[in-house]
């Protein structure tokens, strides 16, 4: 009988998805992960380097979209990389993705500040139509791809970037060497990368200064995309007006980070998409009766690619 191990650092969601993958894959063994278990299939999130050392293992299943963090960990090359591939996120970043356009948008950086100091900003037009703030969205597989298609059918104008060309409704899409263009046309800019060496800090000043002047950031992808420093500097010059960050290279942001107390930032504490348990589930199951019955797996990942 084959074993699955999982780990996370949330003792407590071990046991419950120890119970549930029992009970979808009767004919596994499945336990929680301890140092030297013997398990052909280990399910994890957030790795350490011991786990890559479970004698007979083949494949991990991260319980999550990004696997950075498991590449960056010197996984060693025999051993398969699934992730998960959607799991009910899609929906959960366009909601994050419009709560930021709209906070940029509707100027609510001005307006808070008018409501800390009590004064009426009140206006007699609007300052823009509704939807029609010019978007760019940085990464369109499974996330980017449906947060660009979905702001589209609002009615937004909406621009795409990704490595190699693609075609999604309503998007102009731009790929490789179009980055600038890009830029220029993304008022609001949204980063859906996954973090790899070629994308590592992307967000920086020299890009910055590709948007259109005033322009807001939205890094719902990972902390070590945007340089910080470089964030606070484009702030204070006007060039970009605010940011809606969710992960930061840092996390949880230390208690002295100059991000907490800045009003121009919003802070979400890396809970922009969360997996859903049950669609994590049933893809990772479905992949160990794939791979047993030597058919293809969705999510694998490639992993001289990076993603
Ligand atoms: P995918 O792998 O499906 O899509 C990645 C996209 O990025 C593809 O369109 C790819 O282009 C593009 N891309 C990769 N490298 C480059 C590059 N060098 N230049 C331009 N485009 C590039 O990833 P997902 O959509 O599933 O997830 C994206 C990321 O979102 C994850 O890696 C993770 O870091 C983050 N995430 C964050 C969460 C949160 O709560 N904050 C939750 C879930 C995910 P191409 O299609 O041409 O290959
Ligand atoms: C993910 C995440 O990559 O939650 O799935 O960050």
């Amino acid at each position: 009988m084959k074993t699955i191990a999982i780990y996370h650092t949330d003792s407590d969601y071990v046991c419950t998805l120890v119970a549930h993958f029992q009970t979808a894959l009767p004919n596994h063994n499945v336990v929680a992960w301890e140092k030297n278990t013997s398990a052909e299939y280990l399910i994890a999130w957030k790795p350490k380097p011991e786990l890559f050392a479970t004698p007979n293992l083949q494949i991990i299943f991260a319980l999550g979209a990004g696997i950075d963090a498991f590449i960056g960990a010197d996984l060693p090359d025999n051993i398969h990389l699934v992730r998960l591939e959607e799991a009910g996120m899609g929906k959960q970043m366009l909601e994050v993705a419009l709560y930021g356009i709209l906070h940029y948008s509707r100027d609510m950086i001005t307006l808070n500040r008018g409501q800390r100091e009590k004064q009426w900003l009140n206006y007699a037009t609007p300052k823009r139509l509704p939807f029609s703030t010019p978007i760019g969205v940085m990464g369109l597989g499974q996330l980017g791809g449906f947060v660009a298609e979905s702001l589209a059918k609002l009615g937004y104008s909406v621009s795409g970037y990704s490595r190699t060309d693609k075609a999604i409704l309503n998007v102009t899409c731009y790929s490789g060497d179009n980055l600038d263009t890009f830029l220029a046309k993304s008022e609001v800019l949204i980063n859906l990368l996954p973090l790899t060496a070629h994308t590592e800090n992307i967000l920086n000043q020299d890009n910055f200064a590709k948007l259109p002047k005033g322009a807001f950031l939205i890094n719902i992808a990972r902390g070590k995309h945007l340089c910080e420093e470089d964030l606070l500097s484009a702030l204070n010059s006007g060039q970009l007006s605010g940011a809606l960050l969710d992960v930061f290279r840092t996390e949880p942001l230390p208690i002295d980070h100059p991000f907490w107390t800045d009003d121009r930032i919003t802070i979400m504490p890396h809970i922009a998409a969360i997996t859903t348990k049950d669609e994590a589930i049933r893809q990772i199951s479905n992949n160990i009766i794939a791979f047993e019955n030597a058919t293809p797996m969705t999510g694998v990942v490639d992993r001289k690619r990076g993603y």
